[in-house]
């Protein structure tokens, strides 16, 4: 298959998942996009958490061990590069009731690390506020799931390579996260990210960042509403997944208007900071 350097389905190499799979039907799972450097599963016991929290909200019987299982198997002798784990509740006949015995399916998929680039970490970012909104839905809010078609509709409002990413607002219009990012406002000596409570993906990079607090001395870091007022106060504005690590963002359009934050520092330093804890820009 295009792009992929080995699949394993319930731990067999395949690529063929049945039209009876519930991922397929329903988006019924969920899925983990983890960095694989010097053979290791960066931020693993993050990644896990989110999996086994995901899993026990939806009421799917995931067997982590096995997880952890078949990536070994998958990483076995490669050194670098990206394992999509692909979680789905398994089969079922079609409406959306599960079956009783379904038994998930797990499908571990290594991809080719992406080639060095230190250009957006050094320089930043320049990002745009789209229009599709991001719908409330507590119950899901901070899973990463398989429905992502607001993220989809969103990606399609720009296609040329003028942004690197969209900001993306709720229905009330608080700023949640980017359409694969996490992102951070530095308003003075706070850096506030927002509350994922109604929706958007509880990033693994941001709770590291939360909790690890990396090159952010004399700061502090919270999870705060955030409006886009908030982005037109901000010093600085930087956004973060586990695969890119953290870019910093030098210019937001709004409605077709470009915004100028003051500056990269912080970001730089806090990207630096990753990058030394972590190696980001070298290898993802
Ligand atoms: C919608 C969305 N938000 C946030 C993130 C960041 O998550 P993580 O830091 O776990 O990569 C992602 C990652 O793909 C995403 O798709």
């Amino acid at each position: 298959m295009q792009g992929v350097s080995r699949v394993l389905i319930d731990g067999v190499p395949d690529t063929a998942v049945p039209v009876t799979d519930r991922a397929f039907q329903y988006g019924d799972g969920l899925f983990e996009t983890i960095r694989l450097v010097a053979g290791q599963l960066s931020l693993w016991r993050l990644h896990r958490e989110r999996l086994e929290s995901g899993a026990r909200t939806l009421g799917i019987p995931l067997d982590l061990q096995c997880v952890e299982q078949h990536c070994a198997v998958l990483t076995q002798g490669i050194a670098a590069g990206v394992v999509r784990i692909t979680v789905s509740r398994g089969d079922s006949l079609r409406g959306y009731a599960p079956l009783a015995d379904a038994h998930p399916r797990i499908v571990c998929a290594l991809y080719p690390a992406a080639a060095p680039d230190p250009r957006p970490y050094v320089q930043g970012v320049r990002v745009r506020l789209c229009d599709t909104r991001l719908a409330e839905q507590p119950r899901l809010a901070g899973l990463k799931h398989l429905n992502r078609l607001e993220q989809v509709l969103a990606r399609q409002e720009w296609s040329t390579s003028e942004f690197a990413e969209g900001l993306m607002l709720d229905v009330a219009g608080r700023l949640i996260e980017g359409t694969f990012t996490n992102v951070f406002l530095v308003l003075d000596d706070r850096i506030c990210t927002p509350r994922l409570d109604r929706c958007g993906v509880a990033g693994v990079m941001r709770r590291y960042l939360l909790e690890q607090r990396p090159g952010m001395d004399g700061h502090t870091v919270s999870e705060c509403d955030l409006w886009p007022r908030d982005i037109e106060a901000a010093r600085e504005c930087f956004v973060t997944n586990s695969l890119i690590g953290i870019w910093p963002v030098h210019t937001i359009v709004i409605d077709g208007a470009a915004r100028q934050l003051t500056g990269v520092t912080m970001g730089r330093q806090i990207s630096a900071e990753v990058e030394r804890r972590l190696g980001f820009t070298n290898s993802n």
